[in-house]
C-alpha cells in the first residue's frame, strides 16, 4: 500500500498529521511519502503540481490531501493558483468520481443551524462527476470582442462520462437505502438535458434503485427544506461543488465530512470536503476530523479494507461521545480541545 500525502496549505499540514499518526498506528504496513501540492509548491517550484508530485502520485494507490489555497496566492495567473494544482492531480490521475457524505453525528446534532427535526439522522451521500463539465470545458477565458472584455467559459459532457458517474452513483445506492436522485437543469441547459437522458438510458440496468429527477435550483431549495428525502444525489462537476458545500452545512460543520475522489479502478484522493481555513492556520487549532475520517474512506474504497475503515470511524464516534470538541464544534459543557489532542483522543480511542 504506497499512499501519497500531500498535506498542502494553511491547516493541511496539521490536519494531515494527525491523519498520518492515526494511520500509522493500525499496523497495515503502509508506505507514505509526502509532496507538495498547492500554494506550497508554487512558492518552493512556481507550478501548483509539480513533476515530482505527478510521478509520487502517479505511482501511489493512494493520496491523502489536506486543502490547498490562501489568500497568498489569489493574484497569480491561474496556471499558478493552487486551485489548479488541484485540478491537475484531479484531471490527470482521472478522478472522476468525487463521493462526499453529509452525515449528521447525534453528538452534534446542536451545530446544524437547521432545526434538529429536519437534520436529525441525516445520512446523505453526494457523488459529484470530478473531471468534466464547465470546469473543463474548452473553449474558455477572458477576450476582447467588440471593444469590450468578454468572458467565457463552456459546458460539455460526453454520454459516456455522463454514464460513469450514473453508474457509480447507481451502485453506491444499491449498498444503500436504493435512492437515487439526479439533478439537472434540463429545462434551460442542452448539455443537462443529454445529463437527463442518459440518466434514464442508465436507469433501466438498475430497476431496483429508485431514480428521480430534480432541477437543480428546486434542490438547493429541497436540500434545505427536507434533505432527509435524500439518499443519493448525482450531479455534474459545477452543481456538485455547489450543493455539495450546501450539503455539508446541514450538518453543521464542514470540519466533519470526509471525500474521496475515485478512478475507474478505485484509485483515489482522499480530502476532508473543507478548506485550508488561512484564518486558523498553524494555531493547533483546526478539527483534524473530516481528514482523519478521509483516511477511513481510502481503506474502505481503495484498500478494501472495510474492517480498518470501521475501528478508525467507531474512534471519531467515541470521542465525540467522550466530549472531546475542536472549536468548531464546540459548545459549553464539552472539552475543548486542539488539533494534537484530538488526533490523541482517537488514537486512544482506537
Ligand atoms: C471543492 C473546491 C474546489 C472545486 C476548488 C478549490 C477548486 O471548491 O473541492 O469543492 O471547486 O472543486
Ligand atoms: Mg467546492
Amino acid at each position: 500500500m504506497k499512499i501519497c500525502v500531500l498535506p498542502g496549505d494553511g491547516i493541511g499540514p496539521e490536519i494531515v498529521a494527525e491523519a498520518v499518526r492515526v494511520l500509522g498506528a493500525l499496523d497495515l504496513g503502509v508506505e507514505m511519502e509526502e509532496a507538495l501540492l498547492g500554494g506550497c509548491a508554487v512558492d518552493a517550484t512556481g507550478n501548483p503540481y509539480p513533476e515530482a508530485t505527478q510521478k509520487l502520485a502517479q505511482a501511489a494507490d493512494a493520496v491523502l490531501l489536506g486543502a490547498v489555497g490562501g489568500p497568498k496566492w489569489d493574484k497569480n495567473v491561474r496556471e499558478q493558483r493552487p486551485e489548479s494544482g488541484l485540478l491537475g492531480i484531479r484531471k490527470q490521475l482521472g478522478l472522476f468520481a468525487n463521493l462526499r457524505p453529509a452525515i449528521l453525528y447525534p453528538e452534534l446534532a446542536n451545530a446544524s443551524t437547521l432545526k434538529p427535526e429536519v437534520v436529525a439522522g441525516l445520512d446523505i451521500l453526494i457523488v459529484r462527476e470530478l473531471t468534466g463539465d464547465i470546469y473543463f470545458g474548452q473553449p474558455r477565458g477572458i477576450e476582447m470582442r467588440n471593444g469590450e472584455r468578454f468572458g467565457l467559459n463552456t459546458m460539455h459532457y460526453t454520454e459516456s462520462e455522463i454514464r460513469r458517474i450514473l453508474r457509480v452513483a447507481f451502485e453506491a445506492a444499491r449498498k444503500r437505502n436504493r435512492k437515487l436522485c439526479s439533478v439537472d437543469k434540463m429545462n434551460v441547459l442542452e448539455c443537462t438535458q443529454l445529463w437527463r437522458d442518459v440518466a434514464i438510458e442508465t436507469g433501466r440496468e438498475y430497476p431496483d434503485v429508485e431514480l428521480s429527477h430534480m432541477l437543480v435550483d428546486n434542490a438547493a431549495m429541497q436540500l434545505v427544506k427536507n434533505p432527509k428525502q435524500f439518499d443519493v444525489v448525482v450531479t455534474g462537476n459545477m452543481f456538485g461543488d455547489i450543493l455539495s458545500d450546501e450539503a455539508s452545512m446541514l450538518t453543521g460543520s464542514i470540519g466533519m465530512l470526509p471525500s474521496a475522489s475515485l478512478d475507474a479502478n478505485n484509485k483515489g484522493l482522499y480530502e476532508p470536503s473543507h478548506g485550508s481555513a488561512p484564518d486558523i492556520a498553524g494555531k493547533g487549532v483546526a478539527n483534524p476530523l473530516a481528514t482523519i475520517l478521509s483516511v477511513a474512506m481510502m481503506l474502505r474504497y481503495t484498500f478494501a479494507n472495510e474492517a480498518a475503515a470501521g475501528r478508525i470511524e467507531a474512534a471519531v464516534k467515541k470521542v465525540l461521545a467522550q466530549g472531546f470538541r475542536t472549536g468548531d464544534i464546540f459548545e459549553p459543557g464539552m472539552k475543548k480541545v486542539g488539533t494534537r489532542e484530538m488526533g490523541d483522543a482517537v488514537l486512544a480511542a482506537l
